[in-house]
């Protein structure tokens, strides 16, 4: 990614959870997120894949300030807002914004969902009532919940999951953020809207030239959504590049038992694919030293015992791996 039109930079950020076994016992930290540098560019978006448990929304959560940051630092638009106290983060607020999985726990129930999409307005001060009615009706207009009188009224058990996400996507999108996290946004959805929503996303991402970090589980919605795929696992980035040559070239031997899984029908693709036996994922708890996925990967060796390094194999291809070191 070139720097000039850079809009968040994440350096070796980690995130920590302090557990303490018993009142006075051994001090214990849970490393969710240990270690992850990447920089997103004005209007991309990556898919940011994972297996449960390996860190993606403590990862997308501490970008956005919602996790208080262990170590590193995150850059936006050249500011330092690492460790901005939050009195501090209300234009960040504005800028950067999250789009949860489950749309009916994240909104508020009492609310219309004319109401729901005005509150970040109200409270970012933006426009009078009238301003912010157009806004609304916009927004509604944008996520294709029309006519926009009759849903503006409505209130969230009246509606969908899809409608309902949908409803988020525009309250997400009203404050017009130069950033936006969507995470899993489609997995409790319906499998018949999925693609409609993930479609919808995109559609308004490209439009509106917003960032876009999509987290989720499931690789083969990312091939036509983003122009990066990062693959996490146990609290690390273990392979990133662009999307195309990802799919076609996969290193990281966790990226391949991951593509191993999703049907391809081209043989030769195939072949490049070897099964990594299944498992379970590591204790994040204290990990020993080392490659995490060293007790899955069928190339485990010696030297995986230290951590290996993250190479830049190819232009924009990083590897976290010593198979490429
Ligand atoms: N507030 C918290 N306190 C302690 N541990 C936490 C907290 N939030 C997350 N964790 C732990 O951090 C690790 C990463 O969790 P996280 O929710 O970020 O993973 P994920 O990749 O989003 O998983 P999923 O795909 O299931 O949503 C897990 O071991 C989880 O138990
Ligand atoms: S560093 Fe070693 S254990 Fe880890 S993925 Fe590479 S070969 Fe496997
Ligand atoms: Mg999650």
């Amino acid at each position: 990614m070139s720097e000039d039109n850079v809009l968040l930079k994440v350096v070796k950020l980690r995130k920590w959870f302090e557990m303490r076994k018993g009142l006075f016992g051994e001090v214990m930290y849970l490393k969710a997120v240990d270690g992850v540098t990447f920089d997103l560019n004005e209007g991309e978006a990556i898919s940011l894949v994972g297996e449960s448990g390996s860190g993606k929304t403590t990862l997308g959560k501490t970008i956005l300030r919602l996790r208080e940051p262990t170590d590193g630092k995150i850059i936006f638009k050249g500011k330092d807002i690492t460790h901005l106290p939050n009195d501090k983060l209300f234009w960040y607020r504005r800028e950067a914004s999250l789009i949860q999985q489950d749309p009916f726990g994240a909104l508020p129930a009492h609310f219309t969902i004319s109401k729901i999409i005005e509150e970040p307005l109200i409270i970012h001060k933006m426009g009078d009532k009238e301003e912010r009615r157009e806004r609304v009706y916009k927004a509604l207009e944008e996520v294709r919940l029309t006519p926009v009188e009759d849903f503006a009224s409505k209130y969230p058990h009246m509606l969908s999951g899809g409608q309902m996400q949908r409803v988020a996507i525009a309250r997400a999108l009203v404050l017009r953020p130069s950033l936006v996290i969507a995470d899993e946004p489609v997995s409790m959805l319906d499998a018949s809207v999925r693609i409609e929503i993930l479609t919808l996303l995109r559609e308004l991402q490209d439009r509106l030239k917003i960032s876009f970090i999509y987290i989720t589980h499931d690789l083969a919605t990312t091939r036509y959504f983003s122009e990066w795929i990062f693959i996490m696992y146990a609290g690390h980035i273990v392979e990133r590049g662009i999307t195309k040559e990802i799919l076609r070239n996969p290193l990281h031997p966790y990226t391949k038992a991951l593509l191993s899984a999703i049907p391809d029908p081209d043989p030769e693709n195939r072949k490049k694919f070897r099964d990594v036996p299944p498992g379970e994922p590591p204790s994040l708890i204290n990990p020993p030293p080392g490659c995490r996925f060293a007790p899955r990967c069928p190339f485990a060796m010696d030297k995986c015992k230290e951590e290996p390094p993250e190479i830049e194999v190819s232009p924009k291809h990083f590897v976290k791996c010593w198979l490429y070191a």
